[in-house]
């Protein structure tokens, strides 16, 4: 296995020791927390776990389900205890970009609704500051396109609508609705960034997860390493 697959994997079985019996559990998107769900997924088979989980994306959805783990909804369960997510970038402060696999509103609502959310990552994603060499993906209502991209470009960005593979146009959120790829450089201010972003009509969500992380597993070549919120 290529180091940063294993990387991933032994940071996902970290993060899965927080997962608790009759937990409400978020479950989020993209290639780490499979290994999570895989972890899940043997304990409750092995110890007979009992957990509940909230998916963030259909891939979420359909992977928790082949290995066996019980969905509910935020209609049955709107506080969870615990979510599993990973990351696209962390800075020292543990706020992140998240986004790069499209799942970034739901995730943004299970981690909202979430006492504790533990974040899986491997070294690379660790950085300095947050957007260096690292679009913040953005969610538009199609509608608003134009209109978001024009305000974009009057704060000095260049978005990039995200265009789908295996299919021609955009990609096209489980929401229904399309993402903007927007490289702001290195962000000095990711609070304040992200108020503005937040009342551009038809803006829905921003990749920006500020102050969500409570603890991130990240994994290295050798170890892993815990850094909590101070
Ligand atoms: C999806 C996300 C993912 O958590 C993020 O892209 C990290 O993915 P991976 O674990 O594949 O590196 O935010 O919207």
């Amino acid at each position: 296995m290529e180091w940063r697959e294993n990387a991933k994997k032994m940071a996902a079985i970290s993060a899965s020791k927080h997962v608790k019996n009759g937990s409400i559990v978020g479950l989020g998107s993209g290639t780490t927390v499979v290994y999570a769900f895989q972890e899940l997924s043997r304990k409750i088979k092995e110890t007979k776990l009992n957990i509940v989980g909230v998916p963030t994306s259909y891939q979420a959805s359909q992977i928790a389900t082949k290995y066996g783990i019980p969905l509910t909804t935020l209609d049955e369960n709107p506080q969870l205890d615990i979510t599993l997510d990973g990351a696209d970038q962390i800075d020292n402060d543990l706020n992140m970009i998240k986004g790069m696999g499209g799942a970034l509103t739901k995730e943004k609502i299970v981690a909202s609704a979430s006492r504790m959310n533990i974040i899986m990552v491997d070294e690379t994603k660790l950085t300095e500051k947050l957007g260096i060499n690292q679009p913040v993906p953005i969610e538009v209502i199609p509608f608003a396109l134009p209109l978001v991209q024009q305000k974009l470009r009057h704060l000095g960005s260049n978005p990039i609508l995200r265009e789908a593979k295996k299919k021609l146009g955009p990609v096209i959120t489980d929401n229904g609705n399309l993402i903007l790829d927007v490289d702001f450089g290195p962000i000095d201010n990711p609070k304040e960034l992200n108020q503005i972003l937040k009342v551009i009509p038809g803006i829905v969500e921003t990749g920006l997860f500020l102050e969500l992380a409570d603890i991130i597993y990240v994994g290295r070549k050798e170890t892993t390493s815990k850094l909590e919120k101070k």
